[in-house]
């Protein structure tokens, strides 16, 4: 009860925190249910199941001392899942031994100055988070062969079996590094792509679950789909997860069909030695010939190494099951051979005991020196590793060829250029083997298009420093890309690769770039189609400063990136970010989005949050950057454009009429900002377009513009209009040739030129000339004075007002004109509109409101009209205190805001007399409220 009543107080804090900061607490439901990871979120930070620790609700709030949360587990139906659970605990503070005891800062129990200062609170069993313990520094390999005979209980464990007719197995590899667990499979060719993935307790409870494929098994990684392999990584593993791993208590189940027929494979996660040294993998099936009711839901898998010096040799490793009969319990002989596929010739064969034979997990072993020539073999895929009984060979019997490795991995490298290239070209390649074993390869060289002389490159990659060349690739250079693929994969190139010892160098013209070939896992960004060259964006830097991206999108959004930089050694502090602009042009908005600050030279991760629409909009039609600072100096080091970038349907933005929204920074609201003839132009302002009888202004993002006539000049000879202006000038050579300007509003004028000025938001007004004054180049301006609605052709004039650039205009008087309106005004008539008394030509349309137009007076804002069916209703504005009180202010002097202008009761809405009644009512009001 009391928790229950504590958990109330608090959500109501959070609640208040929020209205007043924002507090990231209850940012918990928003786009941070990402793949709904058994772990908990709270504030923007990540806490382990199993973790406790004393909640910091920040500024305003702070520690909360008294307070301890825990991220627990609990099921839903069988999956485990995690929830916060803060209880206040208070109430399990010692008795203290004195009768003053004091609270000390930073405390939640009261102590007696003689206790013992460092002991801890109630609270004993908060482990810091983000240690990594020893063993989890060190990779630990885990292999796990998935069939239906795996020793999990599993829930329609029978139905699966019946409904796995065609016998198919699969096995995994598992790669545990700092907390994460990258898994990959490799399955039977007989079976689709897997549904979703789980990772079981040994009671059968989901820890974790992954979806593998959408409908039909379609998989959009360009790798995955290459290789046939299944390929993602567990991120944050909890400490009691990453114990199970260790006491080999995990286990895998992949699932195939709908939730109705549902087909699935399981294993456990166990360790094998020589996981480390893999180079060769094999999924061992059912050999054809075989009883398949003998072998209904038994497989195999085996781990493949080889050494070619000093002499060459092999060892082969293999787990399976279901090749005993009911009878064989104890020292059964098991035959292994390993043959050439077409010619049936047998490269090595071995009986080899099994002690106890165990219906799900069998383990043997052998090594055996090998010729050259059957290492070229296996390295050209054409190997067959079988397994057999003894006693029934021909029905109990699996098969599988040998290939490459299973583990999901690619190798990549940045290439420097060497002395003759420096600064000229640099470039990057990656890597990778496919389920056929053959090499696909993918080299870009920067510049390439901009050195005319790159035609054709060369490509060697060779062991360690150059001394043994192990291939020499023949590839095809277009555009600056080499791609291609190498079927015939030598051993010589696989060891190496595998080993961590392998070079490319890469000639191009005279000289040659190069770089080191570093293996790297496939999951999230490197699932990417290709990485991205980040380039040295100050050109003070080394020429060997350079660096290698990768980015993705994922289903939820989140956006994961992997960076591998080169030439800025390893101690100096940077930031990654992105930069996005909704297009390239002068004055963009940009918007900036932090990724993370990082030493050393490679940074890996994903934010928390999901990206918002404004971001995942730049990032789908605008232009972003990736970009690589110093965090000291701020001093931009690498940036990369990012293209290619596929974002999944769900996480597209919607747009309105196929028009993307501008978007400013940093909170993401829309901008109010303008994006006109390729340049973005800031809110309010004005600027002539390319057409200098066309003004321009921005309001709320969105561009009007009004066209000039040029008022009649009566000049006494000719006219003439000077290049960049709209109106034409008196050709007076003494001032054509004095060159003297007025600047007004933005807009250049040449002396002694006349012009309608240009007012926000009206337009341009006819009903005024402006004259720059050929003798002291001053704006002069007079009103036309008329009664038609038609100005600019009458001859009354008002005396004359100067304005000069900086000057406020006064807008009250100056009638409303829109050209582009006049057109219609028949038609606008027809629709319902109301005749405009004032303006003929512009009428209200049906549905406006506006205020009256009044001859002296203009505008007239103390009325409101609107125009309904061809009638117009007119209301007067109330008079108000506020409004009084300007006036009065005006009255004593006091306001500064009106000393330009004539001030006019008119535009306050009140009379003299109504504003004296309010004031005595005030007055009375505030003495009886003052005797209260
Ligand atoms: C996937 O691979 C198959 C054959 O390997 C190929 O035909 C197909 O085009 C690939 N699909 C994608 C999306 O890359
Ligand atoms: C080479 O591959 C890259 C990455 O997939 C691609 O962007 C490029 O267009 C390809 N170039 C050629 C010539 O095939
Ligand atoms: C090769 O190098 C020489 C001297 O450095 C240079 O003059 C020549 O233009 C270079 N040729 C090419 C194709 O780059
Ligand atoms: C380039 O780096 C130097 C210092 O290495 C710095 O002084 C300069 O401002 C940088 N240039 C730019 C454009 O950031
Ligand atoms: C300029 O002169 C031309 C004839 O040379 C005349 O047609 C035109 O109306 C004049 N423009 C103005 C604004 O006076
Ligand atoms: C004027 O507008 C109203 C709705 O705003 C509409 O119902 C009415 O039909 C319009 N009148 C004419 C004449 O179009």
């Amino acid at each position: 009860m009391k928790v229950l009543k504590f958990l109330v107080c608090f959500a109501a804090l959070w609640a208040s925190t929020l209205a007043r900061n924002r507090s990231p607490l209850l940012d918990e439901d928003k786009g941070l249910t990402r793949n709904k990871a058994a772990e908990c979120i709270f504030g923007k930070e990540i806490r382990e199941l199993g973790s406790q620790w004393i909640p910091d609700l920040g500024v305003p709030i702070g520690v909360l001392y008294c307070m301890k949360c825990e991220c627990v587990p609990f099921h839903r139906k069988r999956r485990i899942v995690a929830r916060v659970q803060c209880r206040n605990i208070k109430n399990e503070c010692p008795e203290p031994t004195c009768d003053d005891p004091v609270l000390l800062p930073e405390r939640c129990c009261k102590t007696c100055p003689g206790d013992n200062k460092n002991e801890p609170d109630v609270i004993q069993d908060i482990v810091p988070q983000n240690v990594i313990e020893e063993e989890e520094r060190r990779i630990n390999h885990f292999g796990a062969l998935l069939t239906g005979r795996s020793s999990l209980d599993l829930r329609n464990d029978s139905d699966s079996k019946d409904l796995n007719k065609n016998n198919v197995v699969a096995t995994g590899r598992f790669t545990f590094h700092k907390r994460n667990l990258h898994y990959s499979f490799y399955i039977s060719e007989k079976a689709a792509r897997p549904r979703s993935l789980h990772f079981l307790d040994n009671q059968g409870n989901i820890l974790e679950e992954f979806t593998l494929s959408h409908a039909g098994g379609l998989v959009n990684s360009l790798y995955q789909n290459a290789t046939r392999k299944v390929c993602g990584i567990w991120r944050r593993l909890p400490r009691d997860y990453r114990k199970l791993l260790r006491n080999e208590k995990m286990y895998v189940v992949l699932i195939w069909g709908t939730k109705e027929s549902e087909f699935t494979l399981s294993g456990r996660l166990s360790k094998y030695v020589s996981l480390a040294s893999e180079q060769f993998s094999s999924l061992l099936e059912p050999a054809p010939g075989t009883d398949s009711a003998k072998m209904a839901g038994s497989g195999g898998m085996a781990i493949v190494s080889t050494l070619s010096s000093p002499s060459p040799s092999i060892h082969v490793a293999v787990i399976f099951n279901g090749l005993f009969t009911s009878h064989e319990n104890f020292d059964v002989p098991i035959n292994i051979i390993l043959g050439l596929d077409e010619k049936k010739q047998i490269l090595l064969e071995e009986n080899i005991k099994v002690r106890k034979p165990a219906s799900d997990l069998n383990y043997i072993e052998l090594s055996s020196p090998i010729s050259l020539a059957d290492l070229r073999s296996l390295s050209r895929g054409r190997v067959v590793l079988t397994v057999s009984s003894l006693s029934e060979p021909n029905n109990l019997r699996l098969s599988g060829n040998v290939i490459t490795k299973i583990t999901c991995e690619i190798f990549q490298t940045t290439l420097i250029g060497d002395k003759d290239l420096a600064g000229v070209t640099t470039g990057l390649a990656w890597m990778y083997l496919n389920n056929q074993g053959a090499l696909i390869y993918n080299i870009q060289i920067d510049n390439a298009l901009n050195e005319p002389h790159i035609k054709s490159i060369t490509v060697t990659l060779s062991d360690i420093a150059g001394k043994k060349k192990a291939e020499v690739l023949t590839p095809r250079f277009d555009s600056g890309w080499a791609n291609g693929t190498e079927d015939r994969m030598v051993h010589k190139v696989l060891e190496p690769l595998y080993n961590n010892r392998l070079d490319m160098r890469v000639g191009v013209g005279n000289g040659t770039l190069h770089g080191h070939l570093n293996a790297k896992l496939v999951a999230d960004a490197r699932d990417a189609p290709a990485p991205l060259l980040l380039k040295r964006e100050n050109y003070t830097l080394s020429t060997s400063v350079l660096g290698l991206a990768w980015v993705s999108v994922d289903n939820d959004c989140h956006i994961h990136y992997d960076v591998s930089l080169s030439g800025l050694g390893h101690e100096r502090k940077m930031e990654v970010y992105l930069e996005m602009y909704p297009i390239i042009a002068p004055g963009a908005p940009v918007l900036l989005k932090h990724l993370e600050d990082f030493e050393g030279n490679s940074v890996e991760g994903s934010p928390l949050e999901a990206l918002t629409k404004e971001e995942l909009d730049m990032l789908d039609s605008g232009v972003t950057f990736m970009k690589i600072k110093d965090f000291n100096s701020k001093i931009v080091l690498l940036s990369a454009t990012i293209t290619k970038l596929t974002l999944p349907i769900t996480c597209r933005p919607l747009y309105n009429n196929n028009v993307p929204l501008i978007y400013d920074v940093p909170g993401g609201r829309p901008t109010e900002d303008c994006f006109f003839e390729g340049k973005f132009y800031k809110k309010d302002s004005t600027w002539v377009s390319k057409n200098p009888c066309q003004m321009c202004f921005c309001q709320d993002g969105q561009t009007t513009c009004d066209r000039m006539t040029c008022p009649d000049l009566k000049c006494p000879r000719n006219n003439v209009t000077i290049p960049g202006e709209c109106c034409p000038v008196c050709s007076d050579p003494e001032i054509v040739k004095s060159n003297k300007k007025c600047l007004f509003n933005g807009m250049i004028y040449s002396s002694g030129s006349k012009f309608h000025p240009f007012l926000i938001p009206l337009g341009f007004d006819d009903c005024t000339v402006c004259t720059c004054d050929p003798v002291d180049l001053e704006i002069k301006c007079r009103r036309i004075e008329t009664n038609s609605a038609k100005c600019g052709k009458g001859s009354a004039t008002e005396t004359p007002e100067t304005l000069r650039d900086d000057d406020d205009i006064p807008m009250g008087g100056w009638p409303m004109i829109r050209k582009e309106d006049v057109s219609n005004s028949a038609m606008i008539l027809k629709e319902g509109g109301c005749k405009n008394n004032n303006n003929p030509d512009k009428p209200y349309k049906n549905g406006t409101s506006y205020h009256p137009h009044i001859a002296s007076l203009g505008e007239y804002k103390c009325v409101t009209c609107k125009c309904q069916n061809g009638t117009q209703k007119c209301s007067r504005e109330r008079c108000e205190w506020k409004n009084c009180k300007m006036i009065f202010d005006f009255r004593k002097g006091r306001s500064k805001a009106n000393k330009r202008s004539q001030f006019l009761y008119s535009d306050y809405c009140c009379s003299l007399k109504e504003c004296r009644k309010i004031r005595h009512k005030k007055k009375i009001e505030e003495r009886s409220s003052h005797k209260q």
